[in-house]
This record gives C-alpha cells, sequence and structure tokens, in this order.
C-alpha cells in the first residue's frame, strides 16, 4: 500500500490532488474531485472532474489525470491519490478503476478528504481480475 511510496512523495501526490479539485468543473454533481497520479519516470500529473450537460460525457478526476499523463508519454501508473472536500474519502468509480489498471495494474491508490480518514489500498484490491493488456497478449 502506500508505504510503498516514499512520504515525502505522498505529501506532493496529496497536495496535487488537492490542488487540482480546485479547478474542478462540477456545476451539476457540485461534488469537485482532484486526483495525482505518479508515473513511472516520477512525475506527478493532475486533473480534476469535468462535467457536461450531456451528464454520460462527465469525465472524473482520476481519468483526466491519467489520460494527461498518458498524453505526456507515461506509460506507467505507480501511485495514485484521489481528493475531495468532503468528510469521507471517496474510492475511484467502476470506470476509473480499469483505466488504472492498464497503466497500473499494480499501483497503489490513496484516498483523501477533509478529515483524518483516508483509504489506502492497492487497484488490485479494488478491481480483482482485470481484463487488461494481458488478455490481448
Ligand atoms: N467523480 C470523480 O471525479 N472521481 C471519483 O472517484 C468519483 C466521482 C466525479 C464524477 C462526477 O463529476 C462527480 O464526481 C459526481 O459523480
Amino acid at each position: 500500500m502506500s508505504s510503498q511510496i516514499p512520504a515525502s512523495v505522498l505529501r506532493r501526490l496529496e497536495k496535487a490532488a488537492r490542488t487540482a479539485a480546485k479547478a474542478a468543473y462540477s456545476p451539476y454533481s457540485k461534488f469537485p474531485v482532484g486526483a495525482a497520479v505518479l508515473a513511472g519516470s516520477g512525475k506527478i500529473y493532475a486533473g480534476c472532474n469535468v462535467e457536461n450537460a450531456s451528464y454520460g460525457l462527465c469525465n472524473c478526476a482520476e481519468r483526466t489525470a491519467i489520460f494527461t499523463a498518458a498524453a505526456a508519454r507515461e506509460r506507467e501508473i505507480r501511485a495514485v491519490v484521489v481528493f475531495t472536500p468532503t468528510s469521507t474519502p471517496t474510492a475511484p468509480c467502476g470506470a476509473c478503476r480499469q483505466v488504472i489498471n492498464e497503466f497500473g495494474p499494480r499501483a497503489v491508490v490513496v484516498s483523501v478528504c477533509n478529515s483524518t480518514k483516508r483509504i489506502d489500498t492497492t487497484l488490485s484490491a479494488l478491481l480483482g481480475e482485470a481484463f487488461g493488456p494481458k488478455n490481448l497478449r
């Protein structure tokens, strides 16, 4: 779990996720989310949720962050941190778990919020027996 990631890096990820939530475009749900991912290069990429008047097209913060990393040629995700300004932490939705699996089947996943409560887990615990690139080899 998060003990695999140096504490200083984890703190940077948390800060990036918290800052990213401020950019959330969530006029419909009024549920801002920020995410930050640690890529294979060691760089951190952040993202927020971006909603749409056609509700089904809303994009979660985790996917915004991961797609930003992928567009910068990153192909490995080591850790994902999610921040919501709530009293309980928010785990990634099912769609985001599948997207994390593409680049980070062994990723650490941490959710933090405005209280000291947190979720500290792994993608494999959140998405058992995942379908992924290995199935298409
Ligand atoms: N959302 C995220 O960005 N990440 C999550 O882990 C859960 C849900 C967003 C999607 C939508 O914009 C809003 O939160 C309410 O579902």
